[in-house]
């Protein structure tokens, strides 16, 4: 028992701000920006919510997949930034939706979070747990970057995207998958300090951190093996595969992890100059895109890959 995707959905917030936007209001510049990493524009909420911006999301993979929210065993929905500590946002998201059957949580793997989301999807449908899981990746970065520290508020965005799966005996679904921890400083935000009667502790909340160098180092060591992995895993040959879907971190990323797995850069469909890096929600708004763009017919085989904060990393083959 594997997985099918059913249907995809994506949504990035109406307000679009341009490099030379940001260079208006900090030290930066388009040339600065699009030459390191390939991001031109990105989306940033002013007033959708991590659950508004999933909410639409799913509603549209709902109706592509012409699944109704009642039919939904489970909705799993990858983030670092919900609304709340708690209800999870997948629960809000439930109740936004009326998929009243549905058992929900979040998963927090940063970049890789739709890719640990999908991996569990099919976990629980190879259990036999589940027959239509809602898949989500969503992130409102905007409000966890320091806007004073030009070096990382530059590089993100804003929006969700999501995929409906069923559980498909017939399809061929490969994961390799994998965390390492100690080197979770390289990339980090921590959440509230330790304050109780017992620590007096004025420290506020802090904002994303990243060793620029450190974070691409790993991606492109990382990714390529974890590709790679795949492959052997399923006796797979590259030049098979029609898209390689990774993470949309950073344009000289993807250009390198083609270049060491000898693939034609053609075949790593980018939108990271129109949408930024929007960590969880990256591959699947690609994802959609590329459906509603007609780039995938049933039968494609394709690999999806996250990495990112944690430090975490995956990738997965599937058939359209
Ligand atoms: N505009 C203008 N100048 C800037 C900006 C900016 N937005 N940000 C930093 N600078 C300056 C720095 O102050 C520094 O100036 P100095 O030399 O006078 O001190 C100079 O530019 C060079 O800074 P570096 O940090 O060395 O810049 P680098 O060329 O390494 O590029 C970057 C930084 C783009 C982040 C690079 O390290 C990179 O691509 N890293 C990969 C990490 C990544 O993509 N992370 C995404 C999130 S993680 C993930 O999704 C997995």
């Amino acid at each position: 028992m594997s997985i099918k995707i059913l249907g995809t959905g994506s949504y990035l917030p109406e307000k679009r701000i341009t490099n030379d936007d940001l260079s208006k209001v900090m030290d930066t510049s388009d040339e600065w920006i699009s030459s390191r990493t390939g991001i031109r524009a990105r989306h940033i909420s002013v007033k959708d919510t991590t659950c508004d911006m999933a909410v639409k999301a799913a509603r549209i993979a709902l109706e592509e997949s012409k699944v109704a929210p009642e039919e939904l065993d489970y909705i799993f929905l990858a983030t670092v930034s919900p609304d709340c500590a708690t209800p999870s946002t997948a629960c809000l998201v439930q109740s936004e939706l009326g998929a009243v059957n549905a058992t929900c949580m979040d998963i927090n793997a940063a970049c890789s979070g739709f890719l640990f989301g999908l991996n569990t999807a099919m976990a629980y449908t190879k259990a036999k747990m589940a027959k239509k899981i809602l898949v989500i990746g969503v992130e409102t970065l905007s409000k966890l970057m320091d806007w004073n520290d030009r070096s990382t508020c530059v590089l993100f965005g804003d929006g969700a995207g999501c995929a409906v799966v069923e559980a498909d005996e017939s399809k061929d679904v490969i994961v390799d998958v994998g965390s390492d921890g100690s080197l979770g400083k390289v990339l980090m935000c921590e959440e509230r300090p330790l304050k109780n009667f017992l620590v007096d502790n004025d420290e506020s909340m802090s904002y994303v951190s990243m060793n620029g160098s450190e974070v691409f180092r790993f991606a492109v060591k990382k990714v390529p093996k974890t590709v790679q992995a795949v492959l052997d895993q399923g006796h797979i040959d590259k030049d098979d595969i029609k898209y390689f879907v990774l993470h949309q971190a950073n344009q000289r990323i993807i250009e390198s992890v083609a270049r060491r797995l000898k693939v034609d850069l053609d075949k790593f469909p980018m939108n990271l100059d129109q949408c930024g890096n929007t960590s969880a929600a990256s591959i699947p708004i690609l994802l959609d895109q590329m459906n509603k763009e007609g780039m995938l017919e049933r039968g494609d085989k394709i690999i999806l890959c996250g990495f990112g904060g944690g430090l975490t990393w995956g990738a997965i083959y599937l058939e359209w």
